[in-house]
């Protein structure tokens, strides 16, 4: 992901700072430190859940999570305009607020979500957005795995929703949210082996449906990331004031990681490989982990092939290689 710093926008952020101005205070740390546990237990977020300490420090990491997705589908489908978003599992709207910095033309939104708390949330943070279709979103109590023929939208975004969704319903929740997708339908996880096994199994089930991938996929053969290995990506986000208060935290920054796929109805794949790990500095070389349709490669471009070592430098974790690269390595 050749992405710098990733920030909220500034609506967003001024609407976050004056929901957290309004909360009770004092007990933002604990309460954050409450929260990363209660999720590392995989603990969902139910009515109790400490809306104050998400704003502060999961709401920066899943929108930059979710925003490094979106940027990979502008860039592998770059004609894609949707009109009608569904956020499913909204918690507060953060892909909804990515959505619409990523496509301006989007003009419905519908935020769904289990907890009435939570989605009290998202329609009050969804006010202050500068996108009319935003403020008008249709906020929406109900269940993923229940979703109806005519709650569908053009790209259906579920951003670290399935993992709490209990094993037995995953598959349901899935298949209706894939239903539900007109066009394109965009999961993301957290960065661990768990988040990934998830996506891999919805890949499997969902290409047998017919669905294409789009990315981080360059390919529909079968997913060659097996056994302790698992596709993961990084991106860095910059820490607010009350980001760093929360968490005890010395840098202004912190390295969100996390695992996304993105599925689409019509089209095909876009070939190339896609870099799975940061660059290995040889010394007359740098070296890339790479996924293509023929399997896990390693990518060498040698220092003297300047051309080709000036494009790669400006490659990073994260990043799609259209098949000419690959070919210029050695
Ligand atoms: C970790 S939060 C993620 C919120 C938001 N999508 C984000 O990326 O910041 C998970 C959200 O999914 C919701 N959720 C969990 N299971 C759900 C289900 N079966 N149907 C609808 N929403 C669900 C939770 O209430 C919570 O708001």
């Amino acid at each position: 992901m050749s992405l710098k710093k990733l920030e909220m926008t500034p609506e967003l952020k001024a609407a976050v700072e004056r929901e957290l101005a309004g909360g009770p205070g004092g007990g933002l740390r604990a309460g954050a430190s409450g929260l990363a546990s209660h999720y590392r237990k995989g603990g969902r977020s139910d009515a109790a859940i400490d809306l104050a300490a998400y704003m502060a420090v999961r709401l920066p990491a899943t929108f930059a999570a979710v925003s490094a997705a979106l940027h990979e589908v502008r860039q592998a489908r770059p004609d894609f305009a949707p009109r009608t978003l569904l956020d499913a599992g909204s918690g507060p709207g953060t892909a909804s607020w990515a959505a619409a910095a990523a496509w301006s033309g989007l003009s419905r939104f519908t935020l769904l979500d289990s907890n009435p708390v939570f989605l009290g949330l998202a329609a009050r943070l969804a006010a202050a957005s500068p996108l009319s279709a935003l403020r008008a979103a249709d906020c929406r109590i109900g269940e993923i795995a229940c979703l109806g023929p005519g709650e569908g939208a053009d790209l259906v975004v579920a951003s670290y929703a399935l993992a709490e969704i209990p094993d037995g319903r995953l598959e349901a929740a899935i298949a209706a949210l894939w239903a539900a997708a007109g066009a394109m339908l965009v999961l993301v996880e957290p960065g661990t082996p768990a988040g990934f096994a998830r996506l891999r199994a919805a890949r499997d089930g969902l290409l047998k449906a017919g669905a294409v991938p789009v990315a981080p996929c360059t390919h529909a053969a079968a997913c060659p990331v097996t056994g302790s290995d698992w596709c993961h990506f990084s991106v860095r986000l910059a820490r607010s004031r009350a980001h760093i208060h929360a968490k005890n935290a010395s840098l202004p920054f912190e390295d969100e990681k996390f695992a996304y796929l993105v599925l689409a109805r019509n089209g095909g794949p876009t070939g190339g490989g896609r870099i799975l790990s940061p660059p290995f500095e040889l010394k007359h070389a740098t070296s890339f982990r790479l996924c293509t349709g023929r399997g896990l490669e390693s990518l060498a471009v040698a220092k003297r092939e300047r051309e080709a070592y000036r494009s790669i430098r400006k490659k990073s974790w994260g990043d799609w290689l259209p098949d000419k690269m690959e070919e210029n390595g050695t």
